[in-house]
């Protein structure tokens, strides 16, 4: 096997394993070092996307929402379920075959783009624009070489100080994919994310779940109205989310955790969880890569340093996602990852943080690309806004989710889409349409000029277009 590489990629999560591939496609010599492990030992790349975030997530998310709709919902469509009761080993069964398959899938594209797998550690020994040595620590210990390394080692959960994770009773978002028992209560600290996701899995299987956050607005980078709707239709569905509040004292017992905490009110609080789930934000991850031994810079909070390019302060060294500036988004990584391949290879690979979807996977789903309202009012940009709500959309009727809405926010003198917004069926989906608009700069009329197919969702796209110009014809 050949040690000496042009391109030597450390972690394969999304950014990593996908900067690998391409480099290889682009004709590189390419390795990819990941040290994540299965429960045998073996090697199980894709990073935290993969294995403890994005993937077993959606898979908890959409087996919870089976099991709630065969409860409930299913009985408004004429079928009545008898004898409901939920497996919850199968579930989370279900959930580690999926993200297994997504682990084969990656070992079998580095196959197939002839990019050379190490498991185990890498770090840097030594380097400089001539080429880099770097030490893989795994079963055994070799040395390679790389002309250009890209760093993708990602992001840890961040734990409250004094409070660390011990994945019994207080999870990060490892521990709260592995829940074996549905816990009676459940307190999630951080309405982010990850707490309303997780949030949203548990209460659907049964448990009592209260979100403890500490700013008082609601998800505040998301357009307000579309937050508050959010809100209101989560609350409906009994989670329990608690703004402004102040954590103290966290206090892990034999069987559950009790969270002394100050309310929005100033009133000292206590409140028993059986598990404790702690999402208030992730860490970047340079633990063991001998960072400072070579000279690679990291900022003041702890990220690689890049600049607009992902290049380091090292000639030759580039980092993409999570443990680089920017949004913590799996395909955020996987452009800059792709870009920093084309760069190495002479070519421009660009990446528009502007056109960077978001997506919030509770139900209703909550997706946005662009700007919110209150950031065009804040940087005094004169907007028109229209909006159609899922309850005069046929398709939602028939599907039976009628609730939330389509929001556009357009440029009030070129009528250029500046920001979409969706909290509804399918947001997930619905929200590329706008990003492709606004990746060619189309005007809101553009969109309401192009037929839909009926009965659609994507039709309350085209409605909340055309509301932009105050013509919306099913509303
Ligand atoms: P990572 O995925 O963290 O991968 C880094 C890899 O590098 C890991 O395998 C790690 O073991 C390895 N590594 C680290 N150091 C070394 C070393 N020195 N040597 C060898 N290997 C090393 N994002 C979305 O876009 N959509 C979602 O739905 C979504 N859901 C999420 C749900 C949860 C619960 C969580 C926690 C995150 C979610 N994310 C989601 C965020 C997403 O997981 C991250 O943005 C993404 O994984 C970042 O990719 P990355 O390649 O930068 O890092
Ligand atoms: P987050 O940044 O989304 O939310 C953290 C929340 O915790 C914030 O609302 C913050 O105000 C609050 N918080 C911080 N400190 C607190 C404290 N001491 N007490 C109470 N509240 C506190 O972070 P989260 O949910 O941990 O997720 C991390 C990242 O993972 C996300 O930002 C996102 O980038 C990524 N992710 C993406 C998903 C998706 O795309 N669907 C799903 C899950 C995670």
């Amino acid at each position: 096997m050949s040690k000496n590489f042009d391109v030597v990629v450390i972690g394969g999560g999304p950014g990593g394993y996908i900067a690998a591939i391409r480099a290889a496609q682009l004709g590189f010599n390419t390795a990819c070092i990941d040290e994540w492990k299965n429960e045998k030992g073996g090697p199980a790349p894709g990073g935290t996307c993969t294995n403890v975030g994005c993937i077993p997530s959606k898979a908890l998310l959409q087996s919870s929402e089976h099991y709630e709709h065969a409860g409930h919902a299913f009985k408004d469509h004429g079928i009545d379920v008898k004898g409901l009761s939920l497996n919850l080993p199968q579930m989370l069964g279900r959930k580690n075959t999926v993200v297994k398959q997504n682990n084969d899938g990656i070992l079998y594209l580095f196959k197939k783009n002839k990019v050379t797998f190490f498991h185990g550690r890498g770090s840097f020994v030594k380097g400089d624009a001539n080429g880099y040595e770097i030490k893989v620590a795994g079963a055994t210990e070799e040395s390679i070489t790389a002309k250009q390394v890209i760093v993708a080692t990602g992001s840890n959960a961040r734990a409250l100080p004094g409070s660390p994770f011990d994945e019994e009773l207080i999870l990060s978002n490892t521990g709260a994919l592995a829940i074996t028992e549905v816990p009676k209560k459940l307190g999630v600290i951080g309405a982010g994310v990850i707490g309303l996701e997780m949030g949203s899995v548990w209460r659907r299987l049964g448990a009592e779940v209260t979100v403890l956050e500490a700013l008082p607005t609601f998800l505040g980078a998301v357009d307000e109205q579309i937050a508050k709707e959010a809100q209101k239709l989560l609350a409906k569905q009994g989670l329990v989310v608690n703004l402004g509040v102040k954590i103290g004292d966290i206090k892990a017992g034999k069987k559950d955790v009790t969270v002394d905490y100050t309310d929005d009110k100033g009133n000292a609080q206590k409140a028993v969880f059986d598990k404790l789930i702690v999402s208030i934000g992730r860490t970047p991850n340079t633990t063991g890569l001998n960072a400072e031994g070579v000279g690679l810079k990291l900022d003041e909070r702890g990220f690689i340093a890049v600049d607009g390019d992902c290049k380091t302060n090292l000639p030759n060294v580039w980092a993409v996602g999570d443990v680089v500036r920017g949004p913590m988004l799996a395909h955020k990584a996987e452009e800059e990852g792709v870009a920093v391949a084309e760069r190495i290879a002479g070519q421009h690979g660009h990446v528009n943080f502007n056109t960077i979807p978001w997506v919030i996977y509770t139900s209703p789903e909550i997706a946005w690309v662009g700007k919110t309202e209150q950031q065009l009012k804040a940087d005094g940009v004169a907007y028109k806004a229209g909006t159609f709500p899922f309850l005069a959309n046929g398709r939602a009727r028939a599907l039976g989710d009628t609730s939330g809405m389509v929001k556009f926010l357009a440029d009030a003198t070129t009528d250029e889409i500046l920001g979409v917004h969706i909290v509804g069926p399918m947001a997930s989906e619905l929200i590329s349409e706008a990003v492709v608009a606004m990746e060619f700069r189309a005007s809101a009329e553009d969109i309401a000029r192009i037929c839909h197919a009926h009965p659609s969702l994507s039709e309350a796209t085209k409605e909340a277009a055309l509301a932009v110009d105050k013509r919306a014809l099913n509303f």
